[in-house]
């Protein structure tokens, strides 16, 4: 081999002229693995630990670390102790810092990282209402409008998908994710990863997959608190979506703040090197949440953020964010023997393939393109996506004696509400650049669909607060008392939706309910439209209204999408994602329960079983459950056999009919039951889904294929297990109604 360097570098020169003089980590015609081996023999341990450092820019989206100001960072990129910043958006922005970072030694470019959360400027839903969408196609095309924008305000990585498995409404991060199902959670995370990378060119951006692992079973829904699962549950509830993020490509991975078997999951080596590096053959990089080296000693698991470091680095983790650990104690770890440089240079190697994968290498300005950039953010395309976005993630939930739609006809409608109005909460933390200035609110989209003269306006209450203002309620009370029908905006604020924003009361604040009930005295037809980022307890409320639309966050076409839905111009589809709890005691609820060995009678009169004494079983609403001003019916359900080989396939059909007044789409969901296994299963587990059209009075017959995959588990260990034995079958338009089959597996 020694002997053909001459030959090669002869060639070399011959061939690409003056580009033979530049190192190979330079040329873009080398192989990207060459290219990282060459700048990794050329770096300093000092210059590696400065690629494992992450600071933060221009936003703290933690508590703030106490770097200096811009100058000191700046200082410090040109020394090459930097390799990512986070919060430091803008085409001029990201370049003047990148322009710091080729002046280091080795002009190593910065990556720059930004949580998109639901979109950059054009804010779409949050994602727990996008994917009440059960439309992975729409959910793509959301992302890749979102990979766009952010891609041309110079942000090359994005802290998404977060993909942690809830069914605890009191976490306020629910918003961020999918919901209480692991399936549907997969097939979320990979259309997710799947419309932020794209072909990773300069349109698209690194998704980063959070919280690895199981950030979601947080105790009791509160925030950087204790988490304690089996490896059962682990496997079979929380890494499905992970896996599949990472299946389809996803570039990077979050630890998470939370614990798993007694170890922070940021130190955790079972997670991050057994499961993720070598089970999943992972080949990405790996990056701390903010502070979560450094959290490891408040946890006690850490004595300080040298021994952090050693614990973060030694577990498979490699970027530090805003710790500040690494980059000040790897040399000296490396040093005493306690971190390799083998070590070292996977991590360091990893961050650096995806630099030169990006072309950050070849045009460190690929992604600063101001023109670009004012084309791109929050044009009318985008505006449009976000519509369709918004529209399809509305959950109809009530519609008593159809009330709504609601006809165009002229007809006085009193629209009460702070937040209908107000838009300073209508967003999110996580609303990144979008501003609520330039969101529609609902009283702009109802007047818009409606007419303006047709809407009489009233506040109703005042925010987040469980204080009556009687004065308020009159005021409502008399426009509802001038209308024909009343449409009210309750719930929550955006402001109390995502981290850090755990609540233990989850119910709907008694000021609105008093001005529900107000409201019902008038007699007329009373319309709830909920804003909040978490399934509330609608319990005292259900019965004071004729109908309810959940709307969740819906972004900055929020107003417009909820009036198509009341208009009837979109009929609602939208099925819920997260089970409804009647009562806070009842949380977690979720459709997949296991099962117990004193289940329910089924007549409901027997004693000795699994329950509350004051609240039953069920949730209010339960998963997957969403109307449409359409009805449909389910019929007919039959499997292709009775039985089934462990390499068949079991086909499932069913006839669903659209036997209501209006063409919809329906999302009919199948479900299976396994019997009796080696390891106690859940009632029921989501397993395939259909989104389709039904012309009013059409039947369509919908077809679902069972094969192995659909009937594994996974034991502790973390391998697939198929048993044979007894499955049943359901399908239905949500988790609760079902028509139900069986058959063996051999
Ligand atoms: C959050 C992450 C986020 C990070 C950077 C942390 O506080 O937990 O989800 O990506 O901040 O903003």
């Amino acid at each position: 081999m020694i002997r053909f360097v001459p030959y090669v570098l002869l060639f070399c020169s011959t061939a690409f002229g003056q580009s033979a003089k530049k190192p190979a980590y330079q040329r873009s015609e080398v192989k990207t693995e060459d290219r990282v081996a060459d700048l990794l023999k050329r770096m300093t341990v000092e210059e590696k630990a400065g690629q494992l450092n992450q600071w933060a820019g221009d936003l703290n989206t933690g508590p703030a670390s106490g770097n200096a100001d811009w100058q000191y960072k700046l200082e410090a990129i040109r020394n090459g102790k930097v390799g990512s910043m986070l919060n430091v958006v803008g085409a001029a922005k990201t370049r003047q810092v990148q322009e710091a970072a080729l002046k280091s030694r080795l002009g190593i470019p910065l990556l720059f990282g930004y949580d998109v959360i639901h979109g950059y400027k054009t804010i779409f839903p949050i994602p727990l209402a996008e994917a009440c969408s059960w439309d992975l196609q729409q959910i793509e095309r959301n992302h890749i409008v979102a990979a766009d924008e952010t891609s041309s305000a110079g942000v090359h990585w994005t802290f998404g998908p977060m993909c942690d498995i809830s069914a605890d409404p009191r976490w306020g991060r629910v918003m961020e994710g999918a919901g209480e199902d692991p399936w549907l959670g997969a097939q979320l995370a990979a259309a997710r990863v799947k419309g932020f990378q794209g072909n990773l060119d300069n349109k698209h951006i690194l998704a980063c997959i959070k919280h690895f692992a199981a950030y979601g079973a947080v105790e009791a829904g509160k925030e950087y608190a204790y988490t304690d699962l089996s490896r059962e549950a682990l496997w079979n509830k929380y890494l499905p979506p992970y896996k599949a993020a990472i299946d389809a490509g996803a570039a990077s991975v979050m630890n998470g703040f939370n614990i798993f078997e007694g170890i922070p999951v940021t130190g955790n080596k079972y997670l991050v090197t057994d499961v993720l590096k070598n089970k999943w053959n992972f080949k990405g990089f790996v990056v701390s949440d903010w502070n979560s080296i450094g959290e490891m000693v408040n946890w006690g698991y850490a004595t300080d953020n040298k021994d952090a470091a050693f614990k973060a680095l030694s577990a498979g983790s490699m970027m530090d964010m805003e710790t500040n650990a690494i980059v000040k104690f790897l040399p000296e770890l490396v040093k005493e023997g306690k971190i390799t440089m083998k070590q070292v240079d996977d991590a360091v190697g990893r961050i650096l393939y995806y630099k030169f994968k990006l072309g950050l290498f070849d045009d460190p300005f690929a992604y600063c393109n101001e023109e670009r950039e004012q084309a791109t953010l929050f044009n009318t395309a985008n505006r449009k996506q976000a519509l369709e976005a918004a529209k399809r993630s509305v959950v109809l939930l009530k519609n008593e004696n159809k009330v709504l739609p609601l006809k165009k006809d002229g007809r006085k409608l009193a629209l009460i509400g702070l937040y209908a109005t107000d838009k300073a909460h209508m967003f999110d933390f996580w609303k990144g650049q979008g501003n609520p200035a330039d969101a529609v609110s609902l009283q702009e989209g109802m007047s818009a669909a409606f007419g303006a003269s047709n809407i009489s306006y009233s506040a109703g209450y005042t925010a987040n607060s469980n204080t009556v203002d009687q004065a308020l309620i009159t005021e409502a009370v008399e426009k509802a008392r001038a209308a024909d029908a009343v449409v009210v905006n309750i719930g929550l604020s955006g402001e109390l939706a995502g981290e850090d924003r755990a609540l233990a009361n989850t119910a709907i604040p008694a000021n609105q309910v008093e001005l529900l009930k107000a409201l019902r005295t008038t007699g007329k037809p009373v319309i709830a439209v909920v804003s909040a980022g978490r399934p509330l307890i609608l319990t005292g409320i259900t019965d004071l209204c004729d109908a309810i639309l959940y709307s969740w966050i819906l972004g900055t076409e929020s107003g417009n999408a909820i009036a198509q839905v009341l208009t009837g111009e979109y009929n609602p589809s939208g099925k819920t994602v997260m089970s409804f709890p009647k009562a806070t005691g009842q949380i977690p609820v979720y459709y997949n329960y296991f099962k117990t060995g004193r289940p329910s009678p089924t007549d409901g009169n027997g004693n000795w079983y699994s329950r509350y004494r004051d609240v039953d079983n069920h949730p209010l609403y339960p998963f997957g459950f969403g109307l449409s001003y359409s009805h449909f019916t389910y019929s007919k359900l039959v499997l292709s056999d009775s039985t089934m080989n462990k390499t068949g396939t079991l086909h499932v059909r069913v006839i669903i009919t659209n036997d209501g007044e209006y063409d919809g789409e329906e999302v009919a969901q199948l479900y299976i039951n396994d019997v009796t296994a080696s390891i106690i299963r859940p009632v029921k587990e989501l397993k395939g889904f259909r989104k389709i059209l039904l012309k009013k009075g059409e039947s369509k017959v919908v077809e679902f294929e069972i094969t192995a995959k659909e009937l594994s588990f996974f034991d502790g260990a973390g391998n697939s297990v198929l048993e044979p034995g007894r499955f049943e079958v359901f399908v239905g338009g949500n988790s609760r109604d079902v028509l139900k089959e069986g058959f063996r597996l051999k």
